[in-house]
């Protein structure tokens, strides 16, 4: 199933790496084509809370073997950090949306300031001026004030603020649980339907 959709993902070094691979794996079940840029430290995140299983050059084996045969329909590219050259650097490359999954303070802050130090910022740069979706989910706990403006300024600038905050009242009994609801949620945000958790009825 080939939707010829295509969306740019950014997993930097916060924690919540299970976010991102959900996400990933959702969207690549839809058949999207991914074009996905880790930041140093979100190499180490993914490494550090998913394990060996889930090093960078064996990322498309990990999505099958996690979530199955379905995470290969569709298709990813993954850019350096700092390939500034990469097509989603460019407003003139046909990428719809981006997602910052998980988002650290420190991309956060570079995106509110227009920074474009590294791809993952430039690629958001990108999708403010471009007015298309820019869905960002930090994950720190608690948030000092520079923090929580650099929050509003991203969203007064056009982009999603979609934090890294599951919610409980579906009941959830694993951590799988947890990341289908995030993955849910950002494909949403995204503009993609899904089922990856009942819609609440009341
Ligand atoms: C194990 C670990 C967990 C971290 N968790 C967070 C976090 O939840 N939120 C955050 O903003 N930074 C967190 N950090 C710090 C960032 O990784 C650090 O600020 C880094 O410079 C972010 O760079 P990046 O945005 O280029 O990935 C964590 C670092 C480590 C090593």
């Amino acid at each position: 199933m080939s939707t010829n959709r295509t969306f740019a993902i950014g997993i930097t070094g916060a924690s919540g790496a299970v976010y991102a691979m959900r996400t990933m794996a959702a969207l690549l079940e839809r058949g999207c084509h991914l074009e996905v840029v880790i930041s140093e430290y979100g190499r180490r995140l993914l490494h550090d809370e998913l394990g060996e299983r889930a090093a960078v050059n064996r990322l498309r084996d990990y999505l099958v073997e996690t979530y199955g045969d379905a995470a290969s329909q569709g298709s990813f590219t993954i850019f350096g950090n700092k390939d500034l050259g990469a097509p989603i650097a460019s407003g003139s490359h046909e990428c719809e949306a981006m997602a910052i999954v998980p988002c650290s303070m420190k991309t956060l802050a570079g995106v509110a300031h227009g920074l474009s130090r590294n791809l993952v910022e430039r690629a958001a740069d990108v999708m403010l001026k471009e007015k298309r979706r820019l869905v960002i989910v930090p994950r720190e706990t608690p948030m000092s004030l520079p923090q929580l403006r650099n929050m509003v300024q991203c969203a007064e600038a056009g982009a999603t603020i979609l934090p890294a905050m599951p919610a409980f009242y579906q009941m959830p009994k694993t951590l799988a649980d947890l990341a289908d609801f995030m993955a849910g949620k950002i494909l949403s945000a995204l503009g993609v339907s899904h089922e990856l958790y009942p819609k609440w009825e009341g």
